[in-house]
This record gives C-alpha cells, structure tokens and sequence, in this order.
C-alpha cells in the first residue's frame, strides 16, 4: 500500500465486478485507488503538528478522472476515531449510499477499511474531497479531484500546458482534537492562525518552495478550491490575471479578473498565461471579511527565470462595506456560457431553467443562539444533531420514526425561530422530481457559505436586505452559472433553483464547518415514489451497520419495474 493504482481494466472484468456491484455502466472506465488515512506530521504554517494524511500526504492524493468513470476507492481508516470522507461536488446519481456524510453512512470505525463506489456521471470539472467526521477536516483528509471532458466532448479553451491543483484554506495549529473540544464545551473556535496554500504558507522575502511552474509563452490551468473552516479568500498573482473558465463543475462566460474572491467550498478554474518578464511571482491568497486580515504567499516561477519575487504585492479588493458590494458585483459577473458543452455534448444553455415553474419555495434563514449555555447554530429554529443510526439507513429499513421525523421546520420560517432554537434531527420531505426555489437569508453579521450534495442549483441572485416574492424579477433567469456552493454576505439573501430529481437522502449544510457541527444543517429526503432502481441504487452489500439498523433484516430490494 501507500502507491496510489490507477488502472482500467478490460471490458471482461468490468462485467465480473458489475455481478458483484449492480449500478455502474459496463462501458466506462474504472479507476481504483487504495488510501491509508493516518496521523503523521504536517507544518502547514510552520509549526509542527499533527495532521490527517492520506497515503502519508497532505493535501491528499489528487484523483484524475474523466466524466463517467467509475472509481473505487478502498479506505483504511488507521486513526483512533471514527472517520468519513465526503466527494464534495460529486453528484452520485441515484447513490446517496455513496456520499460519506454521517446522516447516510455508518462511518469507517478505526483500524477498519471500506471501499466506495461510485461514478462521476455526467459531469466535468474541478472538486475535491474531505472528511465530513468530528473536525477532521480541520487537520486534513483533504485533496483535489478533477474531472476531464471525454474526448470528443469540446472543452471551450485550448489545452493548458499543465494542469495544477491549489488546495487553499484558513489553518488553525491546534489540531482537530483540540478545536472539537472547544467547541463540545460550547466555545467557538476563534480566529484561524494562518493561511495555507497546498500545505504552505510563505512569508514576502522568506525562502521558499516553488509552488508552481510555468514555461514564458504558455498558459496554465490553476483549480482552485477554498477548503478551509470559516474564512472567505482572495486570490491573485503578480503581473498576471485570471481567466475565469469553470466553477464548481460548469463552464463560465470566460471573463478576465485581477483577483478572485473564493469562498469556503468553492472550486474556480482559472487560465494563467506565463506572459511576463521570466521571474518569480507570489501568488498572494489573503482573507477577506476578517478583523484580523491573514495573508499567504506562495511561488509561481518561470522556468529558466531569473530573479525574485517583488516585495509589492498587489492590493487586496476593499474591505468592510465597499468590500460586500464589491464582491456582490464580482458574483454578477460570473455568468454560465450557453453554447459551451459540459459533460455531454448539447450545449449547457440547452436547460432552460427559467421557464420551470417553481413548485415549492423554502425559506432558510441561519441564526446563532445558546442552548443550555452552550453555543449552537440553527436553520429555521433547527439545530440538526446527528443520531447513532444514520437517517438515510433508518427510512430504507422504514424505521424512520424511531430515529426522526420530517419536516419539523416550516417552509416559511416563524419570526420567533431564530430565538427558540430546538435541537433535533432535521429532515426535509421532498417530492421527487420538483422544482423547488431555496431562499438562503442571513441575518447575522458574518458571511456564509451554503452547499447542497447530490445537486447543482442555478445561483440566481444574492442582494442585501431581506427576500420577498417581489426580488424575483431580479432574479438572472438566463445564465446563472449552476453549482453546488453559494455564498450569503451579512444582512443579505441569496436564491437558488434546482429539480430535486436525484433521489437519494441529501446534506444541506453552512460550509463554514463550526456552524455545520454545531447544527447549522439538514438532510434533504428525495424518495422515488416508485422505490424503482431506474430511480435510486440499492443499499450496497458491504455497507457497514450501525444503530437500531445493525442486526435487522434487509428490506426487500428495490427491483426495476418499482413495487
Ligand atoms: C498506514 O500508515 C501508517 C502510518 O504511516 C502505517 O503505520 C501503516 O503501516 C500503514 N498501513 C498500511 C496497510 O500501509
Ligand atoms: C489527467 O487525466 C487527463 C485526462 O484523462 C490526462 O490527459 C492527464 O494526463 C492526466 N493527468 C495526470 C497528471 O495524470
Ligand atoms: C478491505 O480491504 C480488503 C483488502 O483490500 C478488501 O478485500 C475488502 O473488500 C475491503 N473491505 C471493504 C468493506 O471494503
Ligand atoms: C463559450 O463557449 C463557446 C463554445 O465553446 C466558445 O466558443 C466561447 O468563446 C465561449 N464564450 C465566452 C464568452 O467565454
Ligand atoms: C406555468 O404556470 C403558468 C401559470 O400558472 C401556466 O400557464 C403554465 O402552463 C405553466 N407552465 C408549465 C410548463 O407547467
Ligand atoms: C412526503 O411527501 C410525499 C409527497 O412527495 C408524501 O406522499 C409523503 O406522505 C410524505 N411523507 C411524510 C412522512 O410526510
């Protein structure tokens, strides 16, 4: 162990292992990888500490793949707690099973393995991964994964001369030990200590590794992704600029920007033309939105350059009120190429989201309060708390009401459920197929990050103040760019539209990951009517049990023409 093996395998066997695992198309490839997730020592700030490593590295071992491969990823679990890795973007079609949240799987007890399964269908571009377990994530466990365009598919730009991963994010020196028990004491989790840049964080005139490198005349793809706790960044280089081409899996209008702001759970994919006087840059990534500002520089150098980088780094984007707007004006610029392809070859615009009448709108609004002295973050009056049995586990065995209940938040939420916080499991019911319209309003003063598994939703406007159904002629109900993160500045809302046809048992969660522990999510409960596998996978064989599920009988699978 300890290599990563990738390798595809002939038709024949693809069919052997299809009788072991039903649900995969016999004609994509597979990849296979074997992780061993253990503790090791990291200094991403500089410090020693103990950081989550997989395969000994941190970031992690990048997966490369193509749109429709099928990957299989066996996962050693060598700590001493408990442990889950999310494919965070990954949509796993009809595969909640897959999804590495505690709400759907029973976690990867320590010193034991288990292999997911699962296919990037139908989708291209740039995501990684990470553990959704205690606050691993804190520590590491995290990598790139990237998506390519199958071959015949036209990708809207040349290709670059070489692909690079930048895994960016706040860092705390604590650890994820430490920090989990602030936060199990009712504390917070304070400022972050630094900021890292793929497990580094240089200082301006300090020797340092070279991050990058880039040959003068030719240009680069950087995809990067904010995987930090808390805190929204902002990313530039040096006497270059940016051409936005993809964001978190869609194609983008290509527009070019001197710097980015990339909030916790994004992934942008930008093109860098190494067109400047053959020498080192930084590559600056600096906090935005913070009283205490943090910044990160890190090496981008030509080859065969010669000569340091400059002490001037260029300016950040303005912080405090002129910053929102700012960075309000850069979100409306972000725009979805129409006659670009994605992952099939119909172009992306081809989806006329705007025409679809919208059969649910729910309003969520995120507040912080006190329960029993200690601090916990809510949606609609709902602090979520995991159970011992996960729900998705519970409803398949049909038990659910021994573990939850649905919808014990409302749509349209009380004015009082931001003060009366109730601590519950929180399950949304769904119908399947619906187009639903999701008002994310943030009350607080404080940015946000908002994500949704198994889905993209079209990021259709986000404005100061309150929503009401008047916003909705503002509403960008052309070429919204459709993704799985959103962002919620102090005092604004933000709308997102999406057709709830993946069935499955869904997160809905606060990205910023002490308000994601301390309640701020839901699951989403997409349940095919006709409990047909044209709809949703069976629960795979060799998932683990636990809770009230572990010694039940299986429930009758689901067949192809439904029950
Ligand atoms: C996994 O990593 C740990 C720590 O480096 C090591 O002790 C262990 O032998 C590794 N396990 C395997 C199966 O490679
Ligand atoms: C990643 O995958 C793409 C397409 O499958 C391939 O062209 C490229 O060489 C791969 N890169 C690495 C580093 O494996
Ligand atoms: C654990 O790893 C072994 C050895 O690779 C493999 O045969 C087995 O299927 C794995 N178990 C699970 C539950 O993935
Ligand atoms: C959108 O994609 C098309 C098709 O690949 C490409 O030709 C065009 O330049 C892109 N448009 C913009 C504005 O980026
Ligand atoms: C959408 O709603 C309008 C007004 O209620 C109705 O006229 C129209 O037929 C609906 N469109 C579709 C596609 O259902
Ligand atoms: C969930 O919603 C569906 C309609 O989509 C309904 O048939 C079902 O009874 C609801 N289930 C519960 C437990 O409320």
């Amino acid at each position: 162990m300890g290599r990563v093996s990738t390798f595809t395998v002939a038709v024949a066997t693809t069919a052997l292992l299809m009788c072991l695992w039903v649900g995969v198309q016999a004609e994509d490839p597979y990849l296979f990888f074997e992780w061993n997730v253990s503790y090791g020592t990291i200094s991403p700030l500089g410090v020693p500490q103990e950081g989550i490593l997989i395969n000994g590295q941190f970031p992690g071992p990048k997966i490369n793949c193509t749109s429709n491969n099928n990957i299989v990823v066996n996962v050693f679990n060598n700590l001493d707690e408990p442990f889950l890795l999310t494919w965070y973007g990954i949509q796993h079609r009809k595969n909640s099973w897959q999804d590495g949240t505690p709400g759907t799987m029973c976690p990867i007890m320590p010193g034991t393995n288990y292999t997911y399964h699962f296919q990037v269908k139908d989708q291209i571009g740039s995501f990684y991964y990470f553990p959704t377990t205690g606050l691993h994530r804190a520590s590491g466990g995290i990598g790139g994964l990237q998506i390519h365009s199958r071959n015949l598919i036209p990708v809207p730009f040349d290709a670059p001369a070489d692909d690079y991963s930048v895994i960016i994010g706040d860092w705390y020196t604590k650890g994820h030990k430490a920090l989990k028990k602030l936060l199990d004491s009712g504390r917070t989790l304070a400022r972050p200590d630094g900021i890292q840049i793929n497990g580094k964080s240089g200082k301006v005139g300090e020797q340092q590794p070279v991050l990058f490198t880039m040959e003068a005349g030719k240009t680069y793809r950087y995809r990067v992704c904010n995987v930090g706790l808390k805190t929204s960044l902002n990313l530039r280089i040096q006497g270059h600029t940016l051409k936005l081409v993809e964001m978190d899996g869609s194609h983008t209008v290509q527009n070019v920007y001197d710097s980015l702001d990339i909030h916790v759970g994004q992934c942008f994919s930008v093109l860098v033309t190494a067109n400047q006087e053959p020498k080192d840059y930084y590559m600056v990534v600096s906090s935005r939105f913070t009283k205490h500002p943090l910044t990160a520089v890190g090496i981008v150098r030509y080859a065969n350059g010669k000569g340091p980088a400059s002490a001037e780094l260029p300016p950040p984007p303005p912080e405090t009120a002129n910053g929102i707007a700012w960075s309000i004006n850069q979100f409306r610029s972000f725009r979805w190429n129409l006659t670009a392809s994605a992952a099939r070859p119909n172009p992306q615009g081809s989806y006329h989201y705007g025409k679809i009448n919208i059969t649910r709108t729910i309003r969520l609004v995120n507040s912080r309060s006190y329960v029993n002295g200690n601090l916990r973050y809510a949606i609609n009056g709902v602090s979520h708390k995991d159970e011992s049995t996960p729900l998705k586990l519970a409803e398949y065995y049909g038990i659910h009401d021994k573990v939850f209940k649905y919808d014990i938040i409302k749509d349209e939420p009380e004015a009082e459920a931001e003060k009366k916080v109730a601590l519950s499991p929180n399950v949304v019911n769904a119908t399947f197929r619906n187009f639903v319209e999701i008002i994310l309003e943030n009350h607080e003063k404080t940015i946000q990050t908002w994500h949704l598994d198994g889905y993209s939703f079209f990021a259709v406007a986000i404005e100061p103040g309150r929503w009401s159904p008047e916003k909705r002629k503002n509403y960008n109900l052309v070429d919204a760019v459709s993704r799985h993160n959103i962002q919620v500045y102090p005092g604004s809302w933000a709308a997102i539209m999406t057709t709830l046809d993946n069935a499955g048992m869904w997160n809905m969660r606060s990205e910023m990951w002490e308000r994601f522990y301390l309640g701020q999510q839901l699951y989403i409960s997409v349940l095919s009517p006709a409990r047909s596998l044209r709809d949703e996978y069976n629960l795979p064989d060799d998932t683990p049990l636990c809770g009230i599920v572990k010694d039940l009988p299986k429930p009758p699978p689901y067949s192809i023409h439904g029950t």
